[in-house]
């Protein structure tokens, strides 16, 4: 079966979703196809904090009512460390900016109900889904949905597939402009039914690795542990869990960590990657297709939401005039912001981590950087500033 359409979005993550969803609100038809069904997208945990631009963009573009409804805004993080914790206020010091929190899942749950109530088309569970002649004026997507074959003709195709997608790859000498870092531990993930026992976000540093205390509603805890790379999740009974959740979050002040039935548990590996050919002819990367952070900076969805907002931009563009000039821009557009978050998040991660190894200088270094970025208030005004993101263009 053939069709055709204007732009064909692969992928049915935050970028995707709202790849068409902006789209739609210019006038541009598109299809979004994703491998997995509308049940394992719509509970897939990850990320929890939208920065401000994130937010308002969300908003202005009529999928922000819940959002508002039910996101949870933080003025502040903590930093905990040698025994206390020390608040580093956002409003003061980016001049009134603020971040909320809000499952990547509910962003995901919204964007799909928008896309079906304007009547959009967004494919679940399809298979071997693949690209075509990307360096012609009709690229095609080829893919099968039950028993049968399918192909749409675009003027455009969105490579929205997240880090292990199929879009990337098909870009000829990818790997030429790939930046790429690893770290010697990963982040264990428990989501649990328990009321936050604190207000905003701490990062703790701490002698047996990294911990955050982070949630998503008055109900739900979300907390992540520093573990080996290579950790076995079930060497982590959930008692152990919490006994190092414990050890590493509390301090002496008295504050306790709340505890309750754990409902998600994961191990997620820690990577800086960046391909910087986001465009190849009418292929277009997005998110994490294109980059990947390592989460200490709470920014990989917000780079996508950046992405797709300067991509709908540009097809727009594209689709009103024919001129390519922001098509042709994308990339460089893109890539400005995409090393600032990547920058920080290591930045952040390299400050906040235990690393294997280690004789103890990285440790003094760490607790300079961290005594000088609560101490000072330029310091602690460059954390917050990157924390909340830099505004949309
Ligand atoms: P994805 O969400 O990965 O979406 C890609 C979609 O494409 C998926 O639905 C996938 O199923 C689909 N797909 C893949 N291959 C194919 C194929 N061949 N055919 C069709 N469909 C395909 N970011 C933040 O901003 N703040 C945070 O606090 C934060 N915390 C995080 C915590 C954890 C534990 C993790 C793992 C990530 C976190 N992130 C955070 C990062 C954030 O989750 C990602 O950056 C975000 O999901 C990127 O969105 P995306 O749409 O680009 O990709
Ligand atoms: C989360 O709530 O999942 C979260 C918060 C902050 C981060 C990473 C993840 O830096």
């Amino acid at each position: 079966m053939r069709t055709r359409m204007q732009v064909g979005i692969v992928g049915a993550g935050p970028a995707g979703l709202l790849l068409s969803h902006l789209l739609h609100r210019a006038g541009i038809e598109s299809i979004v196809l994703e491998n997995r069904s509308r049940d394992y997208v719509e509970h897939r945990v990850r990320a929890g904090v939208l920065e401000q631009s994130p937010v308002d963009l969300l908003k202005a573009a009529g999928v922000g009512d819940r959002l508002a409804r039910e996101g949870l805004v933080h003025r502040g993080i903590e930093l905990r460390f040698g025994g206390r914790g020390h608040r580093v206020d956002f409003p003061s010091l980016t001049g009134g900016r603020t971040i909320t929190v809000y499952g990547q899942q509910e962003v995901v749950k919204d964007l799909i109900q928008a896309r079906l109530d304007a009547g959009g088309q967004i494919l679940f569970e399809v298979t071997d889904v693949s690209v075509h002649d990307l360096e012609s004026a009709a690229p095609r997507i080829r893919y099968r949905s039950g028993d049968e074959s399918h192909e749409i003709e675009c003027d455009i195709i969105a490579g929205c597939d997240g880090f292990h997608g199929i879009c990337r790859p098909a870009i000829p000498d990818h790997e030429e402009h790939v930046f790429e870092r690893t770290y010697p531990f990963a982040w264990l993930g428990i989501l649990a039914r328990a009321a936050p026992s604190h207000e905003e976000l701490i990062y703790a540093y701490h002698e047996r690795g990294f911990a955050l205390f982070s949630m998503r509603s008055p109900e739900i805890t979300r907390l992540y542990l520093q573990v080996a790379p290579d950790e076995n999740l079930a060497d982590w009974p959930d008692e152990r869990i919490w006994r190092e959740l414990h050890t590493r979050l509390e301090t002496g002040d008295g504050w306790k960590l709340n505890e309750g039935p754990v409902l998600e548990k994961g191990i997620t590996p820690m990577r800086s990657y960046v391909c910087e050919k986001m465009q190849h002819g009418r292929l277009f990367l997005a998110g994490d297709a294109a980059h990947i952070v390592p989460p200490t900076g709470a920014q990989g969805m917000n780079l996508a939401v950046a992405d797709v907002n300067v991509l709908a931009r540009a097809l727009s563009e594209f689709f009103r005039t024919a001129r390519k000039d922001q098509l042709d821009a994308y990339s460089q557009t893109c890539l400005k912001r995409v090393w600032r978050a990547e920058h920080f998040s290591w930045w952040m991660t390299s400050m906040l981590h235990r690393f294997p190894g280690d004789d103890g200088f990285q440790q003094r270094l760490q607790r300079s950087q961290l005594d000088y970025t609560v101490g000072s208030r330029a310091a602690a005004a460059s954390l917050a500033e990157n924390y909340v993101g830099l505004p949309f263009e």
